[in-house]
């Protein structure tokens, strides 16, 4: 299965049963399309574009070791790693609530290979230089302590390894702009600061090598390589 048909085997697997946040996640219900379309100016072409973008990281037969943080619900991720057999994948999350959704998925899709660990991103339980790919999907945004998660993220990633992902950056569209901060931050669900297109790329430049970020309106998608 290549990675497009993956992701979109998310967007079935949720259907309109979906809970209203893998509904949104995956541009598969009447609430979550709304959402995609009004806050986030993507239709469903933009959502499977920016998808396929954060994961290009993740090559599709990655054999490695993995940390992904934070798991969330594991919508994007579960039908992505039923294809990775051969990888050693830890999926990690504050919420015990967010990961035990992951981990239903990943029991009903017959996936053995994930470790589940709730935890803090700012305080990793993990050796340093533990992971050959570090893959945040959505998170950044929504982190408390974005220095001390920039950190760990980049301690448990071994040297020449993957830093891969998304989240929402400033700038990219007005619009999303203006119901981050006047809803998302006043509810919330996102945390400032947040990044813009410029100073993710110092950011990133800075420590890592090999940069490359895509913006598909408000998210920015990242690949990187930790400097051996
Ligand atoms: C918007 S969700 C993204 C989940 C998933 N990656 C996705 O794209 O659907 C943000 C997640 O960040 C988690 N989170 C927030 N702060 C965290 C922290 N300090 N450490 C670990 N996870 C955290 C939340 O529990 C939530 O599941």
């Amino acid at each position: 299965m290549t990675r497009k048909e993956q992701i979109k085997s998310a967007y079935k697997l949720t259907g309109s049963n979906a809970s209203f946040y893998d509904g949104m996640m995956t541009y598969s219900t009447l609430p979550g399309k709304a959402i995609c379309r009004l806050i986030w100016n993507m239709d469903q072409e933009k959502n499977l574009r920016y998808i396929e973008q954060a994961l290009s990281g993740v090559p599709e037969d990655f054999a490695g070791k993995l940390l992904e943080v934070p798991v969330g619900t594991g919508v994007l991720t579960m039908p992505v790693y039923k294809e990775l057999p051969d990888a050693d994948i830890t999926c990690l999350d504050y919420s015990a609530d967010m990961m035990g959704a992951a981990q239903k998925k990943a029991e009903a899709a017959g996936i053995k290979n994930i470790t589940f660990r709730q935890g803090d991103v700012g305080e990793l339980p993990f050796d340093d230089g533990s992971f050959d790919t570090v893959l945040s999907l959505n998170g950044f945004h929504a982190f408390p302590d974005k220095e001390a998660a920039y950190r760990e993220t980049f301690r448990v990633l071994k040297p020449g390894g993957t830093f891969c992902g998304c989240f929402y950056i400033e700038g990219g569209c007005r619009r999303t702009d203006w119901f981050i901060r006047h809803l998302y931050v006043r509810k919330g669900f996102f945390t400032p600061p947040f990044e813009t297109e410029i100073s993710l790329k110092k950011r990133l430049s800075a420590i890592y090598e090999d940069v490359q970020l895509t913006m598909v309106e408000g998210i920015g998608c990242f690949c990187c390589k930790r400097k051996a």
